[in-house]
Formats: structure tokens, sequence, C-alpha cells
């Protein structure tokens, strides 16, 4: 089991929808799930390190606990390739944040449309600061097309489930 925080960015409600997906589904796997609907970095550094801790006192205790610090980054991309507004303030934070985050685990989901030559563009961006954080990206960015007729709700639950080892 581990601690997760599916952190998302939605202009218009539809990549909400994809996070709740998401938590559905690792819930599922009996993950401890929190979701960040209007991210602020200091409870989900917060969240993050405390779960650290439980793993650490797992270890010692021998019980059931938190293996792993995992961010899912959820996001779509508005404007000409900008962050949704709701998760602005997160990524200010995050570019200005001196903390360690070596021992955070992340994977992230994309949500555009490839009409725009910026596809995409915010989750890109976020995956590539996380990594200039020196968090470590578990698998290569899922993106996903909003042109062609899909359920990204599905086609995310169906990603998780092929990556459950991952977590
Ligand atoms: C004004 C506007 C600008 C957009 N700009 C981009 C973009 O630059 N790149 C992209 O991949 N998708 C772009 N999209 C597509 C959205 O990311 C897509 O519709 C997504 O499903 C919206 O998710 P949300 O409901 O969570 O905000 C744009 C959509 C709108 C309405």
């Amino acid at each position: 089991m581990s601690a997760i925080q599916i952190i998302v960015g939605s202009m218009l409600g539809g990549t909400e929808y994809v996070g709740e997906a998401c938590e559905e589904t690792l819930n599922e796997l009996d993950h401890n799930v929190d979701i960040h609907l209007k991210p602020d970095l200091n409870s989900i550094l917060e969240n993050t390190f405390l779960a650290a801790e439980d793993l650490k006192s797992g270890q010692q205790n021998n019980n059931n606990s938190s293996n792993k610090s995992l961010w899912i980054i959820c996001t779509s991309t508005h404007g000409a390739g900008e962050y949704p507004d709701n998760i602005k303030q997160f990524v200010s934070d995050l570019t200005n944040c001196d903390q360690d985050l070596s021992t955070v685990s992340f994977l992230t989901i994309g949500i555009g449309d490839s009409n725009y030559d910026t596809f995409c563009k915010a989750a890109k961006d976020i995956s590539n600061l996380l990594i200039s954080k020196g968090c470590n990206e578990l698998a290569p960015l899922k993106t996903f097309d909003m042109s062609q007729d899909i359920d990204p709700e599905d086609l995310a639950q169906q990603w998780i489930r092929t990556n459950k080892d991952l977590l």
C-alpha cells in the first residue's frame, strides 16, 4: 500500500472526473489516497512526509503501513499551453520550494486536445518541473487526446491497473 496524493489541474471540470476515477481505482487497489482539487503545496507536503514517517514506524513495528510517497498529477492544458487556474499557485510554490523532494515518486496524466500545437504542455511542464526538483518519475507521461472519441476516465483507470506494480 502506498500513500498517494492526486493533484488535479482543471479549468472546466473534466479532469476532476479523471482524478476521481483514478482515486476510485487506487482505493480498490488498497492504497491510501487523498485527492486535491484545489492543490495547496503545504498540505500536500504535510500529507507526503507524514506518510514517510508512517513508513519508518511501520518498518520498526512491522505493521501494514504505506511503503511509498507518490504524487499523481492529472492536469489539462488551457490558454496557449498554460496551466489551469486552480493549479497555478501550486506550480509557483513548487517552483520556489527548497525542500528535498527526492523521496517523492510521481506519475503524470495529461488531458488535452491535439488540435493545439501546445498539446498537453501543462502536463509536460509539470513533469519536467518535478524532475528538476529531484522527484522520481515512475512511468512516462500518459496523455489523453480529447479530439478523439474517448472516455478518459475509463482509460485512466485501465492505465492505473496496467501500472499497478509500480505503485
Ligand atoms: C480555451 C481553451 C484552450 C485550450 N488550450 C489547450 C492547449 O493549449 N493544449 C491542449 O492540449 N489542450 C488545450 N485545450 C483543450 C483542453 O485541455 C481540454 O478540452 C480538456 O479536456 C479540458 O479539461 P478541463 O475540463 O479539466 O479543464 C484548450 C481548451 C480550451 C477551452
